[in-house]
């Protein structure tokens, strides 16, 4: 796991921005692992200024979300189609038919899940995935106590979790309680990883993260120990409990 230690979430947006950036240039059919939440946002951001100084073309990118809550609208304001739209979809030049994510009112969710790690494997799997992490140690939805061997599935979300998500909504009754989420399985195949993550209510979880010497589906963001290529942007503050151990970031 490699570490690269920023001042604060700005800093972080940008780095990480211009992993993904480079990386559609480099490589101009990516398949690219989106997440959603606070903190990708000014990632977004970042990429959304680079297409309008820069002129990165996203046309043959294809981009495959983590997750969708269940049972509400693919237009409702909090909804992570909206979301994805609003941040990044339509500031660039990538096609309606590229890009994806689990479809939250799908008639039969089981079969929705079965075909999302299908797609992704028709595409011939994720180049590079995003992902951001719960207070908890979540990863897309994956809670604790989710078994690491398991695809795209439907997951009841934790208390810990709606109430998080309840700034989005206003009130946690607001909150589904279900959602769509790669499994760890799938997020694993990916062939690297990038975490992002910045603030102080984050930094029990990365102390956590940094000090795993074994998996542990109790924090299932420690199975990304065992993952041959992850990269950890992580802020001053959430990095603000970690004891900094010699050679490790
Ligand atoms: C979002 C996702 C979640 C978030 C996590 C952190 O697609 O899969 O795992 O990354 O809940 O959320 P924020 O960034 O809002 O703190």
């Amino acid at each position: 796991m490699k570490i690269i230690s920023v001042a604060d979430k700005n800093e972080m947006s940008g780095r990480a921005a211009s992993i993904i950036s480079q990386l559609v240039r480099r490589k101009n059919d990516a398949v690219i692992g989106l997440a959603t939440g606070g903190t990708p946002e000014g990632t977004y951001s970042k990429l959304v200024e680079d297409r309008q100084k820069n002129h990165t073309s996203y046309s043959k990118i294809r981009t495959v979300n983590l997750d969708e809550y269940v049972g509400i609208p693919r237009d409702d304001p909090n909804s992570y189609h909206t979301y994805m739209e609003n941040h990044l979809f339509k500031f660039v030049d990538l096609p309606a038919g590229q890009h994806f994510l689990p479809d939250g009112n799908a008639l039969s969710l089981s079969e929705e899940c079965r075909g999302y790690d299908q797609m992704i494997e028709e595409l011939g799997g994720v180049d590079l995935q995003l992902l951001g992490i719960g207070r908890n140690g979540h990863i897309g939805f994956n809670e604790p106590g989710t078994p690491f061997d398991i695809g795209t599935h439907t997951v009841e979300l934790t208390d810990s979790t709606r109430r998080a998500n309840a700034r989005f909504f206003g009130s946690i009754d607001a909150v589904p309680s279900q959602a769509i989420t790669m499994g760890i399985c799938t997020i694993m195949k990916s062939r690297s990883i990038l975490l992002i993550v910045s603030g102080e209510n984050k930094a029990e979880a990365m102390s956590r993260l940094l000090n795993t010497e074994k998996t542990d589906t109790d924090f299932p963001a420690s199975v990304l120990i065992s993952h041959p290529d992850v990269t950890v942007i992580a802020d001053a503050e959430a990095l603000a409990r970690t004891k900094k151990k010699a050679g490790k970031f």
